[in-house]
C-alpha cells in the first residue's frame, strides 16, 4: 500500500549557486506539496573547490575529501528544515554533478559512459538520521541511457499534453509532455552569462536580467554561436559543464562586440533562440504553452527574448502560474524520484533518457 511520505529532496545543479532543499509531501499519485525550502549556499571554500574539480584541476585525494564535505553541507542543509519542521521520512539526494560522461565511447570494448554525482549519502543519513535515497543517474546509464535528464519523469505527472517544461539552470533542458514524452537537453542556460558576469562585472550572475537590458544583441555573433553542432545533434541529447567548458566560452568571447553589456545581452538572447530553435527543429508535436522554471525563469531580459522568438500562438508561462516554485521545482521532482526508489517503483523514463528499459533509480542508505 503506498502512502504519502514527507521527503526533502536536494539538488544543486550545474550553476553550484546554492544546494536546493524542499522539504515536500508526496502523495501516492505521485502530486507533491512544498511545505517549506531552502537554498542552502555553499561555503566559499568548498563552492572554490568545486569549481576547481570543474576545471580538472585537482586531484583524486580532492574529490575523495569533498565527496564527504559536500554530503556534510546537503546535510547540514537538511538540518535547518528538520530543526524547524522535524524529521522526514526520508532524504532524496540528487548529489552534486562533478562529472558526466554521455558518450558511447570503449576501452578494451568496456563502455566508458558513465556520470558521477558526490555528496556521500552515508554522511547524510549519519547526520541527519534519516534514510537517504541517492546515486540515481547510473541506474539509468547501467541501462544504457544517458542518465539525463531524469525530471522529465515528474513532468510527465504534473503537466498536461501539449506542454513543453523548460528548465534553464546552468544548462537548459525541456520536457515535451504528449502521448510519449520526451526530452533533452536544448543547449546552455545560464552558464555562459555566469562566466561572464563574473569575468566582467565580478558578479555571480545578471540578476533580473538587468545588465543584459541595457546592451545590443549582436546578430553576427549570435549566429556564429548558434552554429554550434550540439544544436543540431538529434535527440536524445545532454550535455554539461565538460563541453560548455572555460575553454569553449573563452574561445568564443575571441569573436564577441567590445561592450561588455552587449557580451551579456547576446548571450542571453542565445540561450532563448537555442531553446526556440530546438522546438522547431526536434519536436513536431504541437506546443500549447511553454512552462519555464529554474533560475532563468528570473532573469526578465531572457523570458523577453523567449518571447520574441518562440512562435505567437504558444502560451509562456512560469512554473509559478502553477503554484510550483520555479526555485524548487527540481528539488521537489527529486523528492517524487526518491519516493519511487523507496516504494520500488520505476522512474527513469526511456523516451528521455535513451535507456533500453524502465529501471528503479536510486540508491537507499539506511541512518
Ligand atoms: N533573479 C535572477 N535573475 C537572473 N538570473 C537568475 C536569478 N536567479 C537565478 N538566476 C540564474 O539561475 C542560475 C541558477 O539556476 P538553477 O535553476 O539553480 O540552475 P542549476 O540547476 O544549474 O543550479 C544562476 O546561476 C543564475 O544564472
Ligand atoms: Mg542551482
Amino acid at each position: 500500500m503506498l502512502e504519502s511520505k514527507k521527503i526533502i529532496g536536494l539538488m544543486s545543479g550545474t550553476s553550484c549557486d546554492s544546494i536546493d532543499a524542499a522539504l515536500c509531501e508526496v502523495m501516492p499519485d505521485l502530486s507533491c506539496k512544498l511545505i517549506s525550502g531552502i537554498n542552502y549556499k555553499y561555503p566559499e571554500h568548498i563552492r572554490a573547490k568545486l569549481f576547481q574539480i570543474f576545471k580538472g584541476d585537482s586531484s583524486v585525494k580532492d574529490l575523495c575529501q569533498m565527496n564527504f564535505a559536500v554530503g556534510e553541507c546537503f546535510a547540514n542543509a537538511c538540518q535547518i528544515l528538520i530543526s524547524e519542521f522535524g524529521k522526514p521520512d526520508l532524504i532524496s539526494s540528487h548529489g552534486q554533478t562533478i562529472y558526466h560522461y554521455p558518450f558511447d565511447e570503449k576501452l578494451d570494448d568496456l563502455s566508458l559512459k558513465s556520470t558521477m554525482q558526490i555528496g556521500e549519502s552515508s554522511v547524510i543519513a549519519r547526520k541527519t538520521g534519516c534514510m537517504t535515497v541517492s546515486n540515481f543517474r547510473e541506474a539509468d546509464v547501467a541501462a544504457g541511457g544517458d542518465g539525463a535528464p531524469l525530471v522529465c519523469f515528474v513532468d510527465d505527472r504534473w503537466f498536461k499534453k501539449g506542454t513543453a517544461v523548460q528548465n534553464i539552470g546552468g544548462i537548459s533542458n525541456v520536457t515535451m509532455v504528449c502521448d510519449e514524452t520526451f526530452g533533452f537537453d536544448t543547449g546552455v542556460g545560464n552558464i555562459m552569462i555566469d562566466y561572464c558576469m563574473n569575468k566582467f562585472y565580478s558578479k555571480p550572475y545578471d540578476k533580473n536580467g538587468e545588465t543584459a537590458s541595457k546592451g545590443k544583441v549582436c546578430e553576427s555573433w549570435l549566429d556564429c554561436l548558434m552554429q554550434d553542432d550540439y544544436y543540431f545533434k538529434n535527440p536524445p541529447k545532454t550535455t554539461g559543464r565538460e563541453y560548455f567548458s572555460p575553454n569553449y566560452i573563452e574561445n568564443a568571447l575571441k569573436f564577441a562586440p567590445e561592450k561588455p553589456e552587449d557580451i551579456i545581452a547576446t548571450l542571453t538572447a542565445l540561450t532563448a533562440k537555442t531553446i526556440a530553435t530546438a522546438y522547431e527543429r526536434f519536436i513536431t508535436v504541437p506546443i500549447n504553452e511553454v512552462v519555464v522554471g529554474g533560475g532563468g525563469a528570473y532573469n526578465l531580459q531572457m523570458m523577453k527574448f523567449l518571447r520574441h522568438y518562440l512562435p505567437n500562438h504558444i502560451e509562456l508561462k512560469t512554473h509559478e502560474d502553477y503554484g510550483i516554485s520555479n526555485n524548487y521545482k527540481e528539488a521537489m521532482a527529486f523528492a517524487v524520484l526518491g519516493y519511487c526508489t523507496y516504494y520500488n517503483i520505476p522512474n527513469n523514463l526511456p523516451s528521455c533518457t535513451g535507456a533500453n528499459k524502465r529501471v528503479v533509480m536510486g540508491k537507499l542508505t539506511n541512518c
